[in-house]
């Protein structure tokens, strides 16, 4: 049965650290359903890893439903989180538009959206007409051109903003947020104030939870290891020496052979040639 936000919760609340990871794609997603990561993100970020654009800006509503259909398929088991992309929830009315489209049209169980307090007003709207909302504080990708990409919340004054976001996210019904880019000090004091989970990603080891991309900790990428990532496989290695050793073999014809072919008897074969001489 698939994880709902309530069973989700129920973990946090059990003291259970919560483990997310994005997925893409059908067979990824079938992938996780074998392990008992709880919590899948179709997350903006598939303007880079899947679409290879320079920032999440790019990418369409129609882009993440699409993706997130894909994703639902294939992983039955956990709560299924989508990206609300950029500018498709400016207002309320679009917020509630745009989300409600996601959750009818995909089977994704929750939407994710960027900003704090400001976005309150939006959190609530959504939440009371029962679309399940994940904030996201700290570094904020769709914002990238505004904030730059760097460790947000240095300073005491954007600290405590930073907690407030927190808190105005919560108290508007947000069920739990990603904190991206945050000094691990300040992610375990807004994850003391904040009666929901939250979801890390370079912000330290105190958070509720983490939250990885696909891409950098199976090591699809072979030129760069973000610091807050941690490698557990080399797929991209892997997927390369394989497909070489496919290329290797259908040169030197030593594949496909008569083990991966079907046959036809010598008979019908004559007749096939038979025909083919007789026709015009
Ligand atoms: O789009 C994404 O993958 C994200 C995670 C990095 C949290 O928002």
């Amino acid at each position: 049965m698939r994880l709902t936000v309530h069973g989700v919760l129920d973990r946090y609340r059990r003291g259970e650290r919560l483990t997310m990871v994005t997925a893409y794609d059908y067979t990824a997603a079938r992938i996780i359903d074998r392990t008992d990561i709880p919590l899948v993100l179709v997350g903006d970020s598939l303007g880079m890893v899947m679409q290879g654009r320079d920032s999440t800006l790019p990418v369409t509503l129609d882009d993440i439903e699409y993706h997130t259909r894909a994703v639902v398929r294939g992983a039955q088991r956990p709560l299924v989180v989508a990206d609300l992309p950029f500018l498709t929830y400016s207002t309320p009315d679009d917020a509630l538009r745009n989300a409600g489209r996601l959750m009818a049209q995909t089977g994704c169980g929750s939407v994710k959206l960027e900003g704090g307090l400001p976005f309150a007003p939006t959190v609530r709207r959504l939440t009371e007409a029962g679309i399940p909302v994940m904030g996201h504080l700290g570094f904020t990708p769709q914002s990238v051109h505004q904030i730059g990409m760097r460790v947000q919340g240095r300073s005491v004054e954007a600290g405590a903003r930073l907690v407030r976001d927190a808190q105005a996210l919560a108290e508007a019904g947000a069920w739990g947020m990603v904190l991206e880019l945050v000094p691990a000090p300040l992610a375990r004091l807004v994850t003391q104030r904040v009666d929901v989970p939250t979801i890390g990603i370079g912000a330290g080891p105190d958070c509720s939870g983490e939250v990885q991309v696909w891409h950098d900790v199976l090591g699809l990428y072979d030129d760069f290891v973000p610091r807050h990532t941690r490698r557990y496989a080399t797929l991209a290695d892997t997927a390369a020496e394989a497909l070489s050793a496919y290329e290797s073999d259908v040169r030197a014809r030593e594949f496909p052979t008569a083990a991966n072919s079907s046959t036809l008897d010598e008979e019908t074969l004559a007749a096939i040639e038979a025909a083919l001489d007789s026709t015009p």
